[in-house]
């Protein structure tokens, strides 16, 4: 029988890639003031920053796109979407939204306020960043296991069921406006959830008479390691385990960029009657008509089709094993990565790969050398990002990662054998790369606007060697 694993796809429309040279990415990176959010895309070959917004599309979606409905009020692309969403995720009101964190904006708008507290496994910082925005705590209860990188655990993004029974007896569940759960935990290393521990989650809720929410944004690769690993689950359709993942809430979040398959959209998804007017309200002054919220029907076509794509569980196969060959093959080299392999990204662990670069130096900048090498653009995950406090002091993170996000159907085997070469070409020679120091920073939001230099550039094999007069 074969083993390969192969993509379960041919390729109809196809978009160049820019070849450029070592020296060429060097130039441009300094010109970047060693930023990779401040390079043209098109001066990337591997683009890994992000999963979102960055699928390829199917001839059935693009062909959906083309019967889109854009009528203000009641389009058939608003029903053909409610009906997709509701198939996988039964509940009673469907809201579109033009992308995730406004789902999350309205919900905490409507649900939450100052004094209040808000678990979830961990949040992402679109959600933690709506929640505080409204004065409510934003509180992050992920199974102790789920915060050490090298940890096998089948199950890394589960949340603390005992941290959450104290939670709420400590807070009073009537200062606990709505309890989270992310799947996959995007900020914990991409980990999934178990069927079990959602179960233990919306017990819990529902004693204490918790509403129980999911951000749902990769919830078909979730639901594929449930299948793949929890006792009991692998004769099941990957689109069982999804309908009981969301009948065991009384709502959710959605950023359709990720699991929906297209490039731009979301929605709020919810049971409860009385919250739906109230969110809906805010939806119509911010977002648009209920049954187009901020997207076209051409995107709600893209959208219902998307979803019936992504349960198939040759694509989940196929998705899921693109992730971890890469993550094994940079194991198996020694490079150290969080475990194991997350479902839609590898997180490099940079300060145990540069273990002479102190967290005032950023390790994770260690994301620039990928695209010296390769072309290949990864996300710094720490002290850059999370490290800047609110008074302007430098708060070390809690770790140090290079994201290297993997966008769906987009890249092939030996785009990906590329990627894991250019990483080992990165630790043959990591005992010469430098610290970073920080030349100038906005006050918030620093890592996309932030100018760096190398600390020590003579020394680095990875930066410094192109022409010299390019400073930007
Ligand atoms: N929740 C999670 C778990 C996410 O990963 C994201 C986005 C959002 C909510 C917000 O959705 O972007 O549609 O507004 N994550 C992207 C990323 C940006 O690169 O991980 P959005």
């Amino acid at each position: 029988m074969t083993k390969t694993i192969i993509e379960p796809f041919r390729i109809k429309s196809v978009e160049p890639i820019k070849m450029t040279t070592k020296a060429e990415r060097e130039a441009l990176l300094k010109a970047a003031n060693y930023n990779l959010f401040t390079l043209k895309s098109e001066d990337v070959i591997i683009d890994l920053l992000t999963d979102s917004g960055t699928s390829a599309m199917s001839a059935a979606q693009w062909a959906g796109m083309q019967v889109g409905d854009e009528s203000y009020a009641g389009s058939p692309s608003y029903f053909r979407f409610e009906n997709a969403v509701k198939e996988l995720m039964p509940f009673e009101f469907v809201m579109p939204t033009h992308q995730g964190r406004a789902a999350e904006r309205i919900l905490f708008e409507v649900i939450s306020k100052p004094g209040q507290f808000i678990p979830n496994n961990t949040h992402f910082d679109t959600t933690r960043a709506n929640i505080e925005a409204g004065g409510a705590a934003a509180v992050d209860l992920v199974i102790e296991e789920g915060k050490n990188p090298a940890l096998d655990h089948p199950f890394k993004g589960n949340m603390d069921l005992k941290k959450l029974e104290s939670l709420i007896a400590e807070k009073g569940a009537e200062h606990i406006p709505l309890c989270m759960i992310t799947i996959t935990n995007n900020s914990g290393g991409g980990q999934p959830v178990s069927l079990e521990n959602i179960r233990g989650v919306s017990a819990i809720c529902k004693k204490h008479g918790i509403p129980f929410f999911i951000d749902a944004c990769r919830f078909a690769e979730n639901a594929w390691f449930i299948k793949q690993r929890e006792p009991g689950q692998q004769n099941r359709p990957v689109k069982d385990i999804v309908r009981e993942i969301f009948s065991l809430a009384d709502g959710c979040t959605m950023s359709a960029k990720k699991d929906a398959l297209v490039n731009m959209g979301g929605w709020l998804a919810m049971n409860d009657p009385v919250l739906e007017e109230k969110c809906r309200n805010v939806l119509i002054l911010t977002e648009g008509f209920p049954t187009y919220g901020g997207l076209s029907g051409r995107d709600l076509e893209a959208i219902a089709q998307g979803l019936r794509e992504v349960v198939d569980e040759d694509y989940l196969n196929y998705r899921i094993a693109s992730t971890t060959y890469v993550g094994n093959k940079l194991t198996e080299a020694g490079v150290p990565i969080m475990r194991p392999v997350g479902g839609h990204a590898i997180y490099i662990d940079a300060r145990a790969f540069l273990p002479h670069i102190p967290p005032e130096q950023y390790p994770g900048q260690l994301g620039l050398r990928p695209y010296t090498e390769g072309g290949i653009r990864g996300c710094e995950i720490g002290t850059v990002m999370f490290g800047l406090a609110p008074d302007g002091t430098e708060k070390i993170a809690p770790m140090d990662l290079v994201r290297l996000a993997i966008p769906r159907r987009v890249y092939t085997e030996s785009h990906m054998l590329y990627v894991v070469e250019s990483v080992l070409e990165v630790f043959k020679n990591r005992d010469k790369i430098s610290g970073m120091k920080i030349e100038w920073q906005p006050s918030a939001l620093r890592h996309f606007t932030a100018k760096f230099s190398p600390k020590n550039a003579a020394n680095d094999v990875n930066l410094d060697n192109g022409p010299a007069a390019v400073r930007g």
